[in-house]
């Protein structure tokens, strides 16, 4: 499977930390935002990334990513010239999905919870139609929003409906088949003007192809929208990993529990950061894994 971060928008919520850098590189605890929804599309096993930003935002995500290969993966860079929507990554990067299924996941989503590897894992296996993450929320007309019925079966999807059917909303996690290049393609733009994931969505419920898979209560699902919504993600991760002492969406230590990279090449990523208490922990948990 193939993967896309989308990190687009222009952030005015969040102006002026967004006037000279892209609102997913503003860090949420200590580390760049951007590293959560990679570090989401490494733990589903997606090894062949495209990063989408606007253009003059890339150099900034190249300079801190480079091509992938020091974590084991592969990222590749287009951009988005204009706000033309989040189904728009699907035509951008249509050369980069190929035949494949592909996983779309938005650069400001933050997901956090228990054994989701797993969860990530076994739903990336074999997509058929589109596969969508839902999550409770109390305020859902400011998302997607997905309604279904007491079998737990999808059966509408609506974006930011002023009354919304559920609390149910479709988080920014999307897995794919092929179709979806097609869907996108064929799309009109919605009255604001924007090619809209959720009628790619629609699109795939339409042909009875659509599935929603809960997140549970157990989860969270993080909002970096504004100025307050980024502090609360930055002190949650943190309150978390103080406690724990372990660190969540740290993609070093996930390349190599995944396995992409060896301990030493680890421990040298860590390294290059030691001034860093994020440094330090990419080397201590290189040396912990070692052998
Ligand atoms: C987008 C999607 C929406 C989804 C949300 C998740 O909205 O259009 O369906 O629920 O991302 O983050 P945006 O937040 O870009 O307005």
């Amino acid at each position: 499977m193939k993967g896309i971060v989308l990190a687009g928008g222009s952030g005015t919520r969040l102006s002026p930390m967004t006037i000279p850098v892209s609102k997913q590189l503003l860090p949420v605890g200590d580390k760049p935002m951007i590293y959560y929804p990679l570090s989401v599309l490494m733990l589903a096993g997606v090894r062949d990334i495209l990063l989408i930003s606007r253009r003059s935002d890339l150099p900034l995500f190249q300079r801190l990513l480079g091509d992938g290969s020091q974590l084991g993966i592969r990222i590749g860079y287009a951009a988005q010239d204009a706000p033309n929507g989040i189904a728009e990554a699907l035509i951008i990067g249509a050369g980069h999905i190929g035949e494949d299924p592909v996983a779309l996941v938005l650069g400001d989503n933050i997901f956090h919870g228990t054994a989701f590897q797993f969860v990530l894992e076994e739903h990336a296996r074999d997509v058929q139609g589109c596969v969508l993450f839902g999550y409770r929320v109390k305020d859902p007309h400011r998302h997607g929003v997905a309604e279904v019925d007491e079998q737990g079966r999808l059966v509408s999807l609506e974006e930011k409906p002023h009354r919304p059917r559920s609390n149910r909303a479709v988080t920014g996690l999307y897995f794919y088949d092929n179709d979806a290049v097609d869907i996108a393609k064929n799309l009109r733009p919605s009255p604001r003007g924007e090619l809209e994931i959720t009628d790619v969505n629609r699109g795939y419920l339409e042909r009875g192809r659509a599935r929603l898979v809960d997140l549970g209560r157990g989860f969270a699902w993080l909002d970096t929208g504004t100025p307050e919504s980024l502090m609360q993600a930055g002190l949650y991760v943190r309150a978390l990993e103080e406690r724990q002492g372990v660190r969540i969406a740290c993609i070093e230590e996930v390349a190599l529990r995944k396995g992409y990279i060896d301990s030493e090449s680890c421990y040298r990523l860590g390294a290059a950061m030691a001034g860093s208490a994020y440094g330090r922990y990419v080397m201590e948990v290189a040396q912990e894994l070692t052998g």
